[in-house]
């Protein structure tokens, strides 16, 4: 096999295998806490993680807010969808876009910085999404178990005055971190066909994929009781695999007060 650092190992269906993978893989979304806090030198510990993650252009982008008080974590619980886990979980990390940092050093050295740049956004927010990953396999490598929560957009306006997030800082995403009660099962994912192209973009096997993959998601019952609501679709419906899901979250609009709640920070993104 050549040069292959770390200790690589090779399993019977020929995928490589090591400490890393392993944690990666057993990967599962927690929603179920204890109560017990998370010590300060473990919370450090991720966020040093975190900050080892690529960066675009070396900016850092990001800041990322960690909430324990937990009269705050109570509200973020109601303003992020009333989600039980985020008022159970001792820690709520909420990451932040953030060209505040850049303004400040722009005014300082003379420059001016392009708030409506759609770029200079998507740095930051990548740079946020990157550090988050690196900091939820931290979390996930020391026995912690990590959920995002992409409903700190509900309500943008109410978190960012709840955080006290300055001009040009937008929260992008949250994450619950703590000591899970129970396993997580981690969910199937897509088959590899699906998402990894050779070359060029190919769909030629798409159908066939997914449709294998919708027998496995409705097999597994993923979504029972959990169909994503949509007008006209009230009631639950047997066949409701992987990509009746996916047509109906997209085809949902949603969070319609993200746009001015970012112009209200700054970003006046053309
Ligand atoms: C950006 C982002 C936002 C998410 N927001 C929420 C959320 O608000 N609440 C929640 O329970 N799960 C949330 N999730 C978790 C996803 O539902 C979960 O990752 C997905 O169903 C796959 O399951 P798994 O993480 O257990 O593999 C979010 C995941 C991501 C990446």
């Amino acid at each position: 096999m050549g040069n292959i650092p770390y200790n690589v190992n090779l399993n019977q269906e020929m995928y490589m295998e090591n400490q890393t993978l392993d944690i990666i893989h057993r990967h599962a979304s927690s929603r179920h806490y204890k109560p017990d806090p998370i010590p300060t030198a473990m919370v450090e510990t991720i966020i040093k993680a975190a900050q080892r993650a690529s960066t675009s252009y070396n900016l850092q982008a990001y800041s990322v807010i960690a909430v324990t008080d937990k009269e705050k974590r109570i509200r973020l619980a109601d303003l992020c969808g009333d989600q039980e886990h985020i008022r159970q979980a001792p820690l709520f990390l909420a990451w932040c876009a953030d060209l505040g940092r850049s303004e400040r050093f722009c005014q300082k050295l003379g420059y001016t910085q392009v708030s409506e740049s759609v770029e200079n956004f998507l740095v930051a927010s990548v740079d946020a999404s990157i550090a988050a990953q690196n900091a939820a396999l931290a979390a996930e490598s020391l026995g912690l178990g990590i959920c995002y929560i992409g409903y700190i957009r509900n309500n943008p306006g109410e978190i960012i005055d709840l955080l006290e997030l300055p001009h040009l800082v937008f929260p992008i995403t949250g994450m619950t971190v703590g000591w899970p009660i129970k396993e997580a099962h981690p969910r199937p994912r897509l088959p590899l066909g699906a998402v990894l192209h050779w070359e060029k973009y190919d769909t030629s096997r798409e159908d066939e994929i997914l449709k294998g993959f919708d027998e496995e998601v409705i097999a597994s019952g993923l979504y029972k009781g959990r169909q994503t609501p949509f007008p006209g679709k009230e009631a639950e419906i047997d066949n409701y695999g992987w990509q009746e899901h996916l047509a109906r979250r997209v085809a949902r609009s949603g969070r319609l007060d993200l746009r001015p709640a970012l112009e209200k920070q700054g970003f006046h993104l053309k």
